[in-house]
Order: C-alpha cells, then sequence, then structure tokens
C-alpha cells in the first residue's frame, strides 16, 4: 500500500489514501504525512474507522496532546469522556447519548461559537499546531466544516499591507469570540484562562519560510490601537482572507478524519439541523509547537508597545 495525497484545489487541502492510521505508523509513514501537512495545510482521510484510543495514539505521533478548555470547564459528572484529551464535538444531551441538547443548553450556546473563523486555541499562550476531527454520525444535510487558507491569504496582501501586518501583535482571549455570539455564561474558578494572551499576526513556517496570517474570532484588540479601530482593521482583514478563493468546504462522510495546521489555516462550523439530527465528531489536538517562541515574542513586542 503506497500513501498518495490528491491536493482538491490550488495546493490546499489534500486527500489521503493508500495509508491504514487505524494501526500503528512507520516512521517513514508519520514524516510523509507531516510533509503532506506543510504542504497543503489541511489533510483528509476517508474511511477510517477510529476507536477512541486509536485516535489519540494517531495524534501522539505528532506531538503532545492538549487538554480540552471545555472539558475542563465542564464539571467531570458533565463529561462525555473521561479522558481529556479527547474533546466532545457531537450535539447530545449532558451524559446522555439518547437525548440531543435543547435549544437554550449552555453547551450548545457555547459551541455555536464554532461558527464564527477561528483557530483553535489561540486563546492561549501557546496555541494548538495540528487539531484532528474524527466523523462518527453525520447529519444528512449541512454541517461542513470550512477552511480557510492563511498562507494564500497573507500572499494576496498588497506589499503596503504586508508591512503594516508584520509588527502587529493581537489580543486573544476566549471572552472575544463568546462575546461576539452573546455568551458569557462561564463557571466560576477560570478567571486565568479567560485573559487575554498576545500572539503575533504574521507567522513564518518554520520549514517552508511561507508567512501566513494568525487571525482568529478569539482576537479583541491590536497592542497599541484604539479598540475600535483594531476591530474595524481586524473585520476588513478577516473578509479578505475568507473570500471564497481561499476556502475548502469539507463534506463529512462517517470515518472521515480531517487534521489542519491551526497555524496556517482558519476554520468554523456551518449549519446544521442540530436539534433533530446527531452530528458525532471527536476531536484532538496537539500544541502548536513554534507558537511558544512566537508568543515570546509577541509578549517582548507588546511590552516595548506599553
Ligand atoms: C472544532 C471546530 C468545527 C465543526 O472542533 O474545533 O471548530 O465543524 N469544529 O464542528
Ligand atoms: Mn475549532
Amino acid at each position: 500500500m503506497t500513501m498518495v495525497i490528491r491536493a482538491v484545489q490550488n495546493g490546499f487541502a489534500g486527500v489521503v489514501t493508500g495509508i491504514d492510521i487505524c494501526a500503528p505508523l512507520a516512521p517513514n509513514q508519520i514524516a510523509a504525512i507531516e510533509r503532506g501537512m506543510d504542504d497543503y495545510a489541511v489533510l483528509t482521510f476517508p474511511d477510517q474507522p477510529l476507536t477512541d484510543p486509536q485516535q489519540v495514539a494517531f495524534t501522539a505521533n505528532f506531538g503532545q496532546l492538549e487538554i480540552t478548555l471545555a472539558g475542563q470547564m465542564a464539571k467531570p459528572e458533565e463529561r462525555r469522556f473521561q479522558q481529556l484529551e479527547l474533546g466532545d464535538i457531537s450535539n447530545y444531551a449532558k451524559g446522555d447519548t439518547t437525548r440531543l441538547r435543547e435549544r437554550a443548553d449552555r453547551a450548545r450556546m457555547y459551541a455555536l461559537a464554532n461558527r464564527l473563523w477561528h483557530s483553535d486555541a489561540s486563546f492561549r499562550a501557546v496555541g494548538a499546531g495540528y487539531t484532528l476531527l474524527h466523523a462518527r454520525i453525520v447529519p444528512s444535510k449541512g454541517a461542513d466544516t470550512q477552511f480557510a487558507d492563511m498562507r494564500a491569504a497573507y500572499d494576496a496582501l498588497s506589499a503596503k499591507e504586508k508591512a503594516e501586518v508584520e509588527t502587529l501583535v493581537c489580543e486573544h482571549s476566549i471572552v472575544f469570540s463568546r462575546q461576539e455570539i452573546g455568551f458569557a455564561d462561564y463557571n466560576p474558578g477560570f478567571e486565568e484562562h479567560l485573559k487575554p494572551v498576545p500572539h503575533k499576526l504574521v507567522l513564518t513556517h518554520p520549514k517552508s519560510g511561507r508567512k501566513s496570517l494568525y487571525l482568529s474570532s478569539h482576537i479583541g484588540g491590536i497592542v497599541g490601537w484604539p479598540v475600535p479601530e483594531a476591530r474595524a482593521f481586524l473585520r476588513d482583514l478577516t473578509e479578505h482572507a475568507t473570500q471564497p478563493q481561499f476556502v475548502y468546504a469539507h463534506k463529512w462522510k462517517v470515518g472521515d478524519m480531517v487534521m489542519w495546521d491551526n497555524r496556517m489555516v482558519m476554520h468554523r462550523a456551518t449549519r446544521f439541523d442540530d436539534l433533530k439530527e446527531v452530528r458525532d465528531l471527536r476531536r484532538t489536538s496537539l500544541k502548536g509547537v513554534g507558537l511558544e517562541v512566537k508568543a515570546q515574542q509577541a509578549t517582548a513586542l507588546a511590552e516595548a508597545a506599553a
């Protein structure tokens, strides 16, 4: 069996066949997937019937797994999986896979912010590198996940715009994305997780040297800028970066594993009839290696600008 990657569009997003990711991988296979991620930023693996432990084992080939914030914030008895590495991306009611979440369910309200363009965990000092989503049950219509190529979006800026964004530092917090949809119902004790963290707006890929825009709905300001000016600027930039020519929409089939690099793409969920149909995806993600360096630089730049 030989692994093959076929690009979906303009060198963005690749479909991977000729590999069984449920089984342990050989070092050359891991390296080939990493190269694929460097090139395509999003990889999809159709027909991979992974179990939870197999998803965790596959993810661990590429780095250190993240603990989900939603899982941490939920009380233990509210969690569907006791393993905090496994994110529950489903619309099941709390602790009950025979019922769907009701309209005003708090977890449903929180998860609706996934419909905003974002980069996973950018509200942490070190955001996520790869995120992996595996489809167990998908609805009959809707619920595509859309991905926008932040390298192509950067490349398409004018020289003047590139110079303007080069040194900017943005402030990210989970509070900003939730504010956008009107959610503020946090459990007490997580104040530390709500504080803004600085990240550079322009990232440089450590291997290819390609630059990308580190945009996210978690951003609420730019260091040294008045807030309304920053928000208006970021809104324009996000509109630019998510034009159709930069976007790939993944239409889910059961057994699909999709992995993306949050340092190169933004993504968002799209609507489906979630009060009537089940959608059950499992998520794992990795700490963003390389982003810790950028976070240090951003802190230094932010202090210099203050
Ligand atoms: C996520 C996410 C999108 C989706 O799990 O981080 O943004 O389509 N999911 O569920
Ligand atoms: Mn996400």
